[in-house]
């Protein structure tokens, strides 16, 4: 039996392949992938998918073996041109360089400054939820959480933590959908054609010259104006060169807002999806902590990371050669059988929770607890504000193309009581 495709971007768009991820696990849990031009971007030479568990924790958390610094992060490799320059970036290095960038963010994102955030979270989902019943019931009875709520939530959320001031948000998620949604013709990102007719890489050095001199111009503000915020916190840090700040600003922006986007009306749908769970989270029995987390189990926002291998080695029986690039696929991991009980359950009192929705390793997310922090506040307010009832879907979600980001593009639901 041969191993099922699980690269091309077009099937994300229709659904997460959780057969073919079965097989995957079953038959071939190291499975050769080809990788063919697909929407206008060249072919590649192919990559192994891991699918397993605990396969995908080994790699992960071997960095020594799996490099995040020899061909990045994306499953599609970068021009050899722009990789010194992609490689500058955090997520794309390996201890212990990795570790000295990751120390110096860290001191600016500490769990006190985020839990000042709360508050101004907590509002947010909760106004954003207000108008989008009083939009419902003032119109045909249906929303959609999507554009009417988690979308802007996300955004605006990240940009109180960086300190970005109110006029300047629209750019920030004008910059997200250029990187994100490149794969999806849908999307306002979708890149300009370059002199070759084929798509201008958004990750390019020439593509984020304006997210780069929008970090320096923001940063000299920081420095004349200082505030209890993330970005003041790295322009005021002398340990950290101009270029780096770039770059996290950068990382920042991207790594913290489509994820979230992701995950918030991920997790809405699969509560529309599974009544009685709602019904029991409503209601009390179960407690919202491990809620978020079997939420984003079941629909992790981050669908692949790649590894390229530093020597040749053996993973899982299978014979894998120094610069062979390796692919864990999150959502597979999470749905693995031999880990999680019953796993396409919601079970929402589901502890332990090894999910990997947040990587693990060296470059296990940074931002979880921002993250969780808004998902815990998002979910409670839908408890409070919605109307009594189940979620009902008015017409299915629409899904991103995307073979990274597992992403929903609306959400429309029908208010119960309208
Ligand atoms: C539910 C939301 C989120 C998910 C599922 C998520 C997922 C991930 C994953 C899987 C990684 C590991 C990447 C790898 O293995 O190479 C990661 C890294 C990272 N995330 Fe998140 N993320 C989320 C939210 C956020 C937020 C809100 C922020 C910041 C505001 C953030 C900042 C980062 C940073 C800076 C890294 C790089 C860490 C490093 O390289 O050491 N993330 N995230």
């Amino acid at each position: 039996m041969s191993a099922p495709d699980v690269f091309d971007p077009r099937q994300y768009g229709r659904g997460i392949p959780y057969d073919r991820y079965r097989r995957l696990r079953d038959h071939h849990p190291i499975a050769w992938q080809a990788e063919p031009e697909v929407l206008g971007w060249p072919a590649g030479p192919g990559f192994w998918a891991v699918t397993r568990h605990e396969d995908a924790v080994r790699v992960l958390k071997d960095s020594s073996t799996y490099s995040s610094y020899l061909g990045a992060t994306q499953i599609r490799d970068q021009d050899p041109a722009d990789l010194p320059f992609i490689r500058r970036m955090m997520l794309n290095q390996d201890p212990p360089h990795h570790r000295r960038l990751r120390t110096l963010v860290s001191r600016a994102f500490t769990p006190n400054r985020v839990d000042r955030f709360e508050t101004v979270v907590r509002e947010r989902a909760r106004s954003l939820l207000t108008r989008a019943v009083a939009g419902a019931r003032a119109g045909d009875g249906t929303c959609d959480l999507v554009t009417q709520v988690t979308d802007d939530y996300a955004l605006l959320n990240l940009t109180d933590l960086l300190g970005v001031p109110d006029t300047d948000r629209a750019l920030l998620l004008h910059w997200t959908q250029r990187v994100i949604g490149y794969q999806d013709p849908d999307e306002a990102g979708t890149p300009a054609l370059g002199p070759d007719g084929r798509p201008v890489n958004p990750r390019s050095p020439a593509s984020l010259r304006d997210m780069f001199d929008y970090a320096h111009t923001l940063a000299a503000h920081k420095r004349q104006h200082p505030a209890d915020d993330v970005m003041t916190s790295l322009a005021t840090d002398p340990e950290l060169t101009a270029p780096e700040l770039e770059m996290f600003f950068f990382l920042l922006v991207v790594a913290g807002n489509d994820t979230v986007r992701s995950a918030a009306p991920g997790g809405l749908h699969l509560l529309a999806e599974h009544p009685e769970a709602y019904e029991r989270l409503r209601k009390g029995e179960v407690g919202f902590t491990t809620a978020v987390d079997e939420l984003l189990r079941r629909h992790p926002p981050v669908l692949t990371f790649r590894r390229t291998a530093t020597q040749d080695t053996d993973l899982a029986g299978t014979r894998i050669t120094a610069g062979d690039k390796v692919v864990v696929f999150h959502a597979s991991a999470n749905h693995d059988e031999r880990v999680f009980q019953d796993p396409f359950a919601l079970d929402l009192s589901r502890s332990p929770n090894p999910h990997i929705s947040f990587g693990d390793g060296p470059h296990v997310c940074l931002g979880a607890h921002f993250a969780r922090l808004q998902l815990r506040a998002l979910y409670e307010e839908a408890c409070h504000v919605l109307p009594a009832g189940p979620l009902r879907p008015a017409a299915p979600p629409r899904r991103l193309v995307s073979n990274f980001i597992n992403g929903l593009k609306s959400l429309p639901v029908r208010m119960s009581d309208t």
